[in-house]
């Protein structure tokens, strides 16, 4: 049987590539001072009904519960965080910046690049209106590609602002309610035929495209760009009206990232959403973020070998020389793990050359003869790399294992 189409699983080398991924995300989070929080996997349906854009709901996993609830299973971040946030703001100093490395579930067709689940680093800075709060986190997200080894030669935020189009569709005196099909048109500008996105514009058509076509000035964006001019990270991006995302509650400056190459799907999204934790209990609260998958940025490191990661080395293998294991060396085992070191052993009786082995397959920097001389505290040692075998006493292993870490 197979894992269900778009789910993963995990083998020891995957798994070791995604804790090293998210080792990344971790300290580069911690440079910017964010902490680390979570929030259930389960969440009632209406908590996205409530804001996330048709696009989302239409591929949530939900279903009724034993108690008759509409449960759903998260299919992003946000709501909760703003769900979390609107019920302590006040405890909290602002602004508050916090990240989280949850796994999403998307019921999406599952090709290169997207699944129907995956974890997403999500960070956000709650409680600061200031564009500041906006360039931190493109800043944020350019150190973390950058921290793995990618180069502006290699990916480009694409920073555009709802407010931009807000104010054109004020203009033209488009209701309120159609802009939300508007953003839609525009967010799929990429992947649709020109015709269709032509047809949803409407009249409009033609002077959205020229407008995105042709360079603009935009007051907000040239603060933008100088923020991240003064940080000499400009180069990494550059102003593209295509981009107003796919979700119902972005409201200000709102950004992609995607490779240079244009070969993968986005590596990462974001904006500001205002409006979104008013929802939750009324407060104005200003709120921005962005998430960034590990499917996308994986599938890139690896093509581009820059994060593999390796398993630690055994620190010692215990060989029972006559393959009969014995309570004082099985003692010294457990006292060994107890300092903090690995230590494996064979579970079967086992000829000497074959436990040898053993111990060159995994890796061992020493292996531990237990022979009768243990009896009088003394134990001999294998230097795996060196091949040096040596007496030692019992109460000076541990010592002589941490020297040589
Ligand atoms: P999003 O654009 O839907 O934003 O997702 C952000 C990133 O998550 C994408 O750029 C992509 O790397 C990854 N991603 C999304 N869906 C999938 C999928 N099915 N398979 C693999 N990777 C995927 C949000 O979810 C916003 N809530 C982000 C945010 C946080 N905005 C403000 N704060």
């Amino acid at each position: 049987m197979q894992p269900l189409p778009g789910f993963r699983d995990f083998y020891p080398p995957d798994f070791a590539f995604r804790q090293l991924l998210f080792s990344r995300w971790r300290e580069i989070c911690r440079r910017f001072n964010f902490v680390e929080y979570d929030g259930p996997v389960l969440e009632s349906l209406e908590l996205y009904q409530k804001k996330s854009g048709e696009e989302i709901l239409n591929q949530i996993y939900h279903f009724l519960d034993k108690g008759n609830r509409i449960v759903a299973l998260r299919p992003e971040m946000t709501p909760t965080l703003a769900r979390m946030i609107e019920a302590h703001y006040k405890e909290y100093k602002k602004p508050i910046k916090w990240f989280s490395i949850p796994q999403l579930f998307r019921y999406e067709r599952a090709q290169k690049g997207r699944l129907r689940e995956h974890f997403q680093l999500n960070c956000d800075i709650i409680g600061e209106a200031d564009l500041e709060a906006d360039i931190e986190l493109m800043n944020l997200a350019i150190d973390i590609l950058r921290s793995f080894g990618l180069g502006k030669e290699d990916f480009i935020v694409r920073i555009s602002d709802r407010q931009f189009w807000s104010e054109f569709l004020t203009k033209k005196g488009v209701a309120i309610e159609e802009w939300y099909q508007f953003f839609q048109a525009i967010d799929k500008i990429e992947r649709d035929p020109k015709e269709e996105i032509e047809r949803r514009l409407g009249g409009l058509a033609k002077e959205v495209f020229e407008l995105i076509e042709k360079p603009c000035y935009w007051e907000r964006f040239d603060v933008v760009l100088e923020g991240l001019r003064h940080r000499k990270l400009e180069e990494y991006a550059r102003i593209d009206l295509r981009i107003v995302r796919g979700l119902a509650y972005y409201t200000g400056i709102v950004y992609e990232i995607f490779d240079k190459a244009g070969k993968f799907r986005a590596i990462a999204g974001g904006g500001r959403y205002d409006d979104l934790l008013k929802l939750f209990g009324g407060e104005d609260i200003p709120a921005a973020g962005f998430g960034m998958g590990d499917v996308v940025l994986g599938e890139i490191l690896k093509e581009k070998r820059l994060l593999e990661p390796s398993f630690p080395r055994l620190d010692v293998y215990v060989v029972f020389p006559e393959g009969k294991k014995n309570a004082l060396g099985l003692l010294l085992i457990e006292q060994l793990r107890s300092s903090g070191f690995s230590v494996e052993f064979s579970f079967h009786p086992l000829k000497m050359k074959k436990q040898l082995a053993q111990a060159q397959s995994l890796n061992a920097r020493f292996a531990l003869f237990v022979t009768e001389k243990i009896a009088e505290g003394f134990v001999e040692l294998k230097n795996m790399d060196e091949r040096k075998q040596f007496v030692i006493p019992v109460e000076q292993l541990v010592g002589f294992l941490e020297k040589k870490e």
